[in-house]
Parts: structure tokens; sequence; C-alpha cells
């Protein structure tokens, strides 16, 4: 294997997996991406096309191929787990994009799956590979703010996800799209799982859904509590019109630490007309595009030197067991306390 190259196979060719595609052909000297699936032909086509790889409009032909050593899977949330249990029946290692799964037995069987053939099941937390956020978690551990007492994780998205996350039966809804990557955050920041949650959530940038789907929201707030004691705040958004913004604040007994900023970059125009302005990120891609990169260099390197990956399948169930607490709390209105019986 260590020659060769990692034979990588997209399944669902959208946004998150356009994005994969690229940086495991163009990117990534030890991987090539040879087959791409989509279960609608024509982006199946495209994105297979543009990198020499080969369609399939079903994951079972594709996981066939004794060439294929890896699969990303960065289809809808309700797909994940059939995919994952049937790449990992088929000996395939396993990159899936967050949230894991819908519930937390699919979260199980996922994990068991993969640890009963052996292969490798890396979760799409990607800000884990994000330079600032590495370093902060450094300097927590190093002690440098003292003990952590607070954290506050803000995750906001500009436009509306595609309609399937914002259906709850093919979604658990904002939360879990948007803002699993907060419940992940905090959790690896503090060093601490999370013990209890208390939501709130209203539809206030599109109550048109609402008649929909009836559990929408796109405006949450939910608070923390650790296993250690401390405390945390996590606000979400979506839409937000004005870009993709993730920072956090982290409040320790010595001091505290600011990760992330609003502005994509340090120019500032001021203008008499205009007054001063400057840019954001205008989404994801843009705001953690080396992190990206970084988390599918290092499900490679795991894949090659038979490492753990850093974000497991066991992190990816916790940030679940996170968010379908916080979405109990929402239908229950009271707070939630973990672990999920
Ligand atoms: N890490 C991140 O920052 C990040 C960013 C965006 C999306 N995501 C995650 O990636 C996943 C996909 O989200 P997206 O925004 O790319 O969605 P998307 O709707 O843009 O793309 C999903 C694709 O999967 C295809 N598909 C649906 N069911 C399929 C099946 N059974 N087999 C094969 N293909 C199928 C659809 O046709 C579509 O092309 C979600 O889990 C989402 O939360 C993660």
């Amino acid at each position: 294997m260590s020659m060769k190259k990692v034979g990588i196979c997209i399944i669902g060719a959208g946004r998150a997996g356009s994005l994969h595609a690229e940086i495991y052909s163009e990117h990534i000297v030890n991987s090539r991406v040879i087959a791409v699936v989509d279960s609608v032909q024509e982006p199946a086509m495209r994105i297979a096309k543009k990198y020499g790889a080969d369609w399939y409009i079903n994951h079972e032909e594709a996981l066939k191929r004794s060439d294929v050593d890896a699969v990303i899977i960065s289809t809808p949330t309700f797909t994940h787990a059939r995919i994952a249990i049937d790449a990992a029946e088929a000996g395939k290692h396993i990159f899936c994009e967050k949230p894991m799964a819908l519930t937390l037995k699919e979260a199980d069987e996922m994990i068991a799956a993969a640890r009963r053939v052996g292969v490798k099941l890396q979760i799409g937390f990607m800000r884990r590979f994000d330079v600032d956020f590495q370093t902060a978690k450094r300097m927590i551990e190093e002690g440098v703010i003292g003990k952590p007492s607070i954290i506050k994780s803000t995750g906001h998205g500009p436009g509306l996800p595609p309609p399937w996350a914002c259906d709850p039966k093919t979604s658990i809804g904002m939360l879990a799209e948007v803002n699993s990557h907060d419940f992940d955050s905090v959790r690896w920041l503090m060093g601490s799982n999370i013990s209890r949650v208390y939501a709130e959530a209203e539809a206030i940038a599109v109550p048109e859904l609402k008649s929909r789907y009836p559990d929408f929201y796109d405006r949450a707030v939910v608070t923390l509590r650790f296993a250690n004691g401390s405390l945390g705040l996590i606000d979400g958004g979506c839409p937000v019109k004005y870009g993709y913004d993730a920072r956090v604040e982290v409040l320790g007994t010595d001091g505290v630490i600011l990760i992330g900023e609003l502005k994509s970059q340090s120019i500032l125009v001021c203008k008499k007309e205009t007054g001063a302005y400057t840019s954001t990120f205008p989404s994801w891609r843009d705001r953690f595009k080396d992190a990206y990169l970084k988390e599918d260099k290092h499900f490679i390197e795991c894949i090659i030197n038979d490492r753990k990956p850093l974000v497991s399948g066991e992190d990816g169930r916790a940030a679940l067991e996170a968010v379908l607490a916080a979405t109990k709390s929402l239908e229950e209105v009271k707070p939630i306390t973990l672990p999920l019986t």
C-alpha cells in the first residue's frame, strides 16, 4: 500500500462531495479518485469526468471494485449509516461527513461494522484540523488560561442548506447540519463530555418554511454543562446572509482565548460615502479551506500508516448525542441530561 495511491470512491457528488473529490484528486499525492457515486446521474457523471473517474448511480456497484480502498460519504445524513455499513462489509475505509447519522443506534452500528472488519472510520469535523483551533487546544491543555470555565461557540451559515436538510425526516435540523461542528469543538476544546443541555430555537429568518416543516427553526441557542463542571453556550443561525461565521471564546480562570474572526482578510476599506468596511468568508469552503485539506490528508495517512483517525466514530457519536439531546430539549422545553438512555 505504501507506494500505490489510495483508491478513493466519492459517494454523494454535491456540495461537500465535490470539494473532497477536488482535494483527493488534485491536492493529495497519495490518493486518486477512481469512482464517483451519486443517485442523480448528472453530478455523478460531471464530477467523475472532471477527475478521470468512473461514475455510478448506486454505491453497491462501486463497492464491488477491488481497487477502491476507501469511501468518502458525502450524501444526505439519512443515508450515511446504510452506506457506511455496506462499505465496511466490503472492506473499505470510511470517511463520513457530519452529522454521522440520524440516531445513536445507527452510529453504534457504523462503529461496530468498522471495528468488526478493521477499517478506519473518520468523521468530517474539519475544525479540529484548523491551525487556530489546534493552537488554542494546545494552549488550553498547557494551562495558559488556567482552568477553562466557559466556552462560547458561534456557528452561522450564510444560506439555506439543501431541502433535505430542512426536513426532519431526512435530517435532524440546523443544530445537526450546521452546529454539530460546534458541539464537537466545545467537547474537544474543554476536554470533557457534555452532561446537560437546554435549547431554545425559533424560525425567525425564514418563518414560512414552518408551514412545510412544522419543526423547522433557523436560530438557536444551547446552554451546556460539561461533566467536569465547566459551562458553555452555542449560538446557531442559518441562513444569516452575511457569510460563514465560526468563532469560539474560551474563558479560563487566568485569561481568555478567542478563536477565529468574522473578517476574512486583513483589509479594511474606508471612504467618506461608505464608512469603513471589510469582507467576510463567503462559505465554509473558504473559512476552512486548509482544514479540509488537512483532514483529508490525515485520513490517507491513517490508512497508509495504519493509525486511528484523530476524529473517530466515537467523536461523531458524541456530537450526535449532544445534538439529539438539544433537539429533545426543544421538544420537551426542559434541560436534558446526558448520556441519553
Ligand atoms: N464538513 C462540512 O463543513 C460540510 C459542509 C457541507 C456539507 N456537509 C455534509 O455533507 C453531507 C452532504 O451535504 P451537501 O451539502 O453536500 O448535500 P448536497 O445535497 O449538496 O449533496 C448530496 C448529494 O448526494 C446525492 N445522494 C443522495 N442520496 C444518495 C445516495 N443514496 N447515494 C448516492 N448519492 C446520493 C444527491 O443527489 C446529492 O448530489 C451532509 O452530511 C452534510 O452535513 C459537511
